[in-house]
């Protein structure tokens, strides 16, 4: 299995354009297949999970044209029996082909989502609100199986802003018969970024980015060409590798409001943030200072995307920060791996207290899920010596070229086949 073999102690520097948002890509790609015609995307991360999409799209009989700058989907011909059940499972946002596809070929049968190891992850708000939709969908061990002769419009409260499930009744709307509400939505970027590309392509949504959502179903949709936006969770990930190397990085492609709770933790941690209008540049020339406690919560709080870097940064504060994890109940797994590296952090349920030591020592650690692997890279630049990191594939999911990135921002960085 490769692995990361980094060299801590450099402080990063230089400029970076940021890759495109794989929390976006997917929803994007889902909702394609409401499409019966081409979509051109630009911008789509060459990761693995636009990867395992793009193989369960091709084998539902999509064409689909990857070159560099763009990625030519045509979704004329659909067939949902098809499916190729090997992907399904390597990640959570298959789910999101449950909206689109019931809409386009009536009925489907679709394998439980795997995905990460930071939570259990339930799909009931998902198959709750299309139920209330009209769709029939009956759960079999380890198969959902879902018909529908006709979504029709509804009002839905979301007892929780769950992400996915606000995309999927977007996506399930679109061809649904009628008007659609979602109230107690999720706000996420992504979400304005899936309405943005479906309104080009004729859908019409109201109130994304806001907790009340209202989608006109059966509109006709046509062709679209669609640049899809930059990956927020990247660029926090950048600013806090440039924070914790005490290092001054300039960051372009993603807009400062979806990075305003992060930026206001790296003031209080003691690093200058400059809005660059097109950019935003990062310098931290000090040791960092804890801060007050943070909490991870749906957008705009603080992302529990970026909650296991933000744990690595502050291993070598002045002090003592507590994090608490709101939103995922097994994402400190980061924790453990950082303690090897002489980090001094103490895990109570949903809490993690660290206190800051004056310098991490590099060593063997492993990667157990995507952001925590960008977390012990993060600790890996920071700390004396070499430290590989292990199952770079976590990270590849994610992060387009991690290590391209960060040699260009001055790190010692570069993969090898681990064990
Ligand atoms: C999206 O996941 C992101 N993934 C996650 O990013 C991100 O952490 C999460 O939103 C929160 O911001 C993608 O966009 C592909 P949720 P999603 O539904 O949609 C519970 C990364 O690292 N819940 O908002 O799965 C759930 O268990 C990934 O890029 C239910 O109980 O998140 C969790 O505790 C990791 N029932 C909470 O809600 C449901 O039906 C938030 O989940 C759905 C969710």
């Amino acid at each position: 299995m490769a692995a990361f073999k980094i060299t801590g102690g450099e402080p990063l520097a230089g400029c970076i354009e940021i890759q495109g948002s794989k929390n976006a890509a997917l929803p994007i790609l889902a909702a394609a297949l409401l499409h019966r015609g081409v979509t051109i995307l630009y911008g789509c991360p060459n990761i693995l999970d636009v990867q395992y999409m793009i193989k369960i799209m091709r084998s539902l009989g999509c064409e689909i044209e990857q070159e560099i700058s763009y990625l030519k989907i045509d979704a004329s011909e659909l067939n949902a029996e098809h499916l190729s059940r090997e992907c399904l499972g390597k990640m959570r946002s298959s789910i999101l082909l449950l909206g689109a596809l019931i809409g386009r070929c009536g009925s489907l049968t679709l394998d439980y989502p795997g995905g990460c190891t930071i939570g259990s992850r339930p799909i009931d708000l998902h198959l709750n609100a299309l139920k209330a939709m009209g769709v029939h969908i009956q759960e079999k061990e380890e198969q959902i199986v879902c018909s529908s002769n006709q979504i029709c419009g509804k009002r839905i409260r979301l007892p929780y802003p769950s992400v996915g499930a606000t995309e999927n009744i977007i996506i399930a709307a679109v061809l649904a018969e009628g008007v659609t509400w979602i109230d107690n939505a999720a706000k996420e970027p992504e979400i304005i970024d899936l309405a943005r590309f479906l309104n080009q392509m004729g859908s019409c949504i109201h109130g994304a980015g806001t907790d009340c959502i209202g989608i006109l179903g059966k509109c006709s949709l046509h062709d679209i060409e669609y640049s899809i936006m930059g990956d927020r969770i990247v660029a926090g990930t950048y600013l806090l590798a440039a924070a914790g190397t005490r290092g001054n990085i300039e960051i372009k492609g993603v807009q400062i409001k979806e990075l305003q709770a992060l930026l206001h933790i790296c003031e209080e941690m003691g690093c200058r943030v400059q809005n660059c209008g097109t950019s935003i540049v990062l310098d931290s020339k000090h040791r960092l200072f804890s801060v007050k406690d943070i909490h991870t919560q749906p957008f705009p709080g603080v992302a529990t995307d970026l909650q296991s870097q933000l744990m690595s940064v502050l291993s070598t504060a002045r002090g003592e920060t507590t994090i608490y994890e709101h939103v995922f109940e097994n994402r400190f797994q980061t924790a453990e791996e950082l303690g090897r590296m002489g980090a001094d952090i103490q895990i109570k349920n949903n809490r993690a207290v660290i206190r800051g030591v004056k310098k991490l020592k590099g060593c063997p650690v492993c990667a157990k899920d995507l952001r925590g692997g960008a977390a012990l890279i993060i600790a890996g630049l920071m700390a004396e010596g070499d430290s590989i990191v292990e199952n770079s594939i976590f990270v590849e999911r994610g992060y387009q070229d991690i290590c391209k990135d960060l040699k260009q921002l001055g790190a010692n960085i570069k993969v090898i086949n681990g064990d």
